[in-house]
């Protein structure tokens, strides 16, 4: 078990963060944007994100692609799926993901991957997949569509924030399967 002192050491350590993640005893993974976005991202996409996935997940697994630092792999967590993988390409960011994970005492796997990686051999199979924010990074659009879903996907969830002159706001786009 960490101790606060510890848990600040590391979060500095690990800057900057993307993912605002309550790790308890008032400790939070950021307290500042990086690059623009909300403060407390991504609470915001996941109140539209969170609405399109189960709310229980007993049973089930979970693929968070691009996870970043885990914030919907620690929520799919908490909805009771029995496996949650999160991948990203950076390493920066699964060591996030690991230590949030160790803070937090949660079973979840993270390993450093690219997205055009995945497929059933190298992952497994899984009946959610995630995809946020990550299709506007993918160069190869047509190898990424091929990549998802065969490891997946009754749901696949996936969120694009598109640069708007009109709007600041998130624009989410959610597609569900049966
Ligand atoms: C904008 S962040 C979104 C993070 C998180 N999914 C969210 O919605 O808050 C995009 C993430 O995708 C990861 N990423 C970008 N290209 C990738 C690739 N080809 N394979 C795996 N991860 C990738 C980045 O490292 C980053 O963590």
């Amino acid at each position: 078990m960490m101790t606060r002192e510890e848990i600040l050491s590391e979060l500095e350590r690990l800057q900057p963060w993307f993912h605002r993640i309550d790790l308890g005893g008032g400790i939070f993974t950021k307290t500042e944007s990086v690059m623009g976005e909300p403060v407390d991202h991504p609470a915001g996409p996941w109140e539209v994100i969170g609405k399109c996935i189960p709310a229980d997940l007993a049973g089930k697994s979970v693929l968070d692609v691009g996870c970043n630092a885990g914030f919907y792999a620690i929520e799919a967590k908490r909805r009771g799926a029995a496996r949650v993988l999160g991948v990203d390409g950076q390493r920066q960011h699964v060591r996030q993901a690991v230590f949030v994970r160790g803070a937090l005492g949660l079973d979840i796997e993270y390993r450093r991957m690219n997205v055009y990686e995945l497929n059933r051999r190298t992952v497994g199979q899984f009946g959610i997949t995630l995809a946020l924010g990550l299709v506007y990074h993918l160069k190869h659009l047509a190898r990424r569509a091929r990549a998802v879903p065969p490891p997946a996907a009754r749901t696949c969830a996936i969120t694009s924030w598109p640069r708007s002159r009109s709007s600041k706001a998130p624009r989410a786009a959610a597609l569900r399967k049966s």
